[in-house]
């Protein structure tokens, strides 16, 4: 139960009723604010920085449903583009021409990506440029890093931790061992680990996947040199370099981390941003290994809905007003303001706590840091972030519930949401 001001009455009706028809109440596990305590609440709308819950109160809100809000929730644009598009019809499972207009848009903006095949979700792009990296290079082995997420298809739920993390045991009951025991796990930002196991698998690695600035341990860059390092090992091995780009891709730069480092991998996959607040994920790249696709090549990958009109046309849409001058400066201006400033407010009130933010991306931990990998990351105080978290909430700021996720700021996001949601950290801080 959420204690203090807020009402929520009707939030914990909804979610008592919810946990007696979906397992845990939800429909994806994070909402569920396991790793905050406390009972998650229950929106009713979104618009522009804000979310309103059932009960009527008002939220900052620094989720952005995961990432694709980036130009604030339910966009007077994309919902018109949303709507003519609806009057056509919802879905065709035939060509359209959103299609053509989408991959051009992406294969414009993403370096590495000369063709691309769009999915309907992160897992699903990400779990298909597994299939690629496999086919292309008649080899099985990949390796993946400790604390990056790639969905949740089952090659990539091994648990990175270290002891287990070179024998690919499985992150979840019901994903065989024999599924995972392909997958080799390294710690972020170490590239003397990565060098190690293609020392010890010469010839077997199909190639490298991570996200290049990771989202999913909390906010964590990558080390000067480390995105060079990975593309100078993969290509040493005839390997492929994959960057899941799902939430970095149009969020922390146009052209995602690649654009923003200069390092270009041979596969991408994306997701969020690129739907525009629909399902979508895509994967794409080098056109010499997208040409083992089925049906211009034998790799078989297929999906009712994939580049469905809708989502295609949300997509479209928020490309194009993310494609307008000076958005990433604002978002990176307003990020900084707010990373720097909730900084500031932990040193003022005597919280160790660090953290950082490239464009619309962010994130801090309780602890003095810093922070180079998942290992690091888990030496924050989880229980200060959980009551910090709860505190946030009653101030009116919806911040994610675990240390462990990436927050996002939006166009939408103003210089005064910024100052009220220091403002609310500086109050719950001193008490905390
Ligand atoms: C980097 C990354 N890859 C893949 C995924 C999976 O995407 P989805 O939740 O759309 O399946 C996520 C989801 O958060 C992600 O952050």
């Amino acid at each position: 139960m959420i204690t203090g001001t807020l009402r929520t009455t009707k939030s914990e009706e909804i979610f008592a009723a919810a946990q007696k028809l979906m397992p845990g109440g939800v429909s994806s596990p994070v909402r569920a604010f396991k790793s905050v305590g406390g009972q998650p609440i229950v929106f009713d709308h979104v618009k522009g920085a804000y979310a309103w819950d059932v009960d009527g109160n008002q939220y900052i809100d620094y989720i952005g449903s995961w990432g694709p809000a980036i130009c604030g929730h339910a966009h007077p644009e994309v919902l018109k583009a949303l709507h003519e598009t609806l009057e056509k019809g919802t879905s065709f499972g035939a060509p359209n021409v959103l299609e053509n207009v989408l991959a051009e848009r992406v294969i414009d903006a993403v370096p590495s990506v000369e063709m691309v095949r769009f999915v309907n979700s992160g897992t699903e792009a990400c779990m298909s440029v597994l299939r690629l990296m496999r086919a292309f290079t008649g080899r099985e082995k990949i390796i993946k890093f400790e604390g990056c997420y790639h969905g949740h298809a089952d090659m990539f739920l091994v648990k990175a931790g270290s002891g287990v993390a070179t024998l690919g045991l499985p992150d979840s009951p019901g994903v065989p061992k024999s599924t995972t025991n392909s997958t080799l796990t390294a710690p972020f930002n170490n590239l003397e680990a990565v060098k190690a196991l293609f020392a010890a698998n010469p010839g077997e690695i199909a190639g490298v996947i991570l996200e290049p600035v990771v989202g999913n341990a909390g906010f964590i860059p990558p080390d000067a040199g480390f995105l060079a390092g990975l593309r100078e090992l993969t290509r040493e091995n005839d390997a492929l370099l994959i960057f899941d780009e799902v939430m970095t891709g149009f969020r922390i730069a146009y052209g995602g981390a690649q654009e923003k480092f200069g390092i270009t991998p041979d596969l991408t996959t994306l997701g969020k941003v690129i739907g525009g607040g629909l399902p979508v994920g895509a994967y794409g790249g080098r056109k010499d290994i997208m040409a083992m696709v089925a049906p211009a090549g034998p790799m078989y990958q297929a999906g009712t809905l994939s580049g469905n009109p809708l989502a295609m046309a949300a997509g479209i849409k928020t490309l194009e007003l993310l494609r307008q001058p000076g958005t990433y400066e604002l978002l990176d201006r307003i990020t900084t303001r707010l990373t720097q400033g909730l900084l500031s407010v932990a040193k003022e009130t005597g919280h160790a706590a660090c953290g950082g933010s490239i464009s619309g991306m962010f994130g801090f931990f309780f602890t003095e840091g810093p922070v180079h990998n998942y290992e690091d990351a888990k030496k924050c105080d989880l229980a200060k972030f959980g009551r910090f978290h709860r505190a946030m909430l009653e101030q009116g700021v919806y911040l994610a519930p675990s240390q462990f996720e990436a927050g996002f700021t939006s166009l939408a996001h103003t210089d005064e949401d910024i100052d009220r949601t220091i403002a609310a950290a500086q109050s719950v801080m001193k008490n905390l």
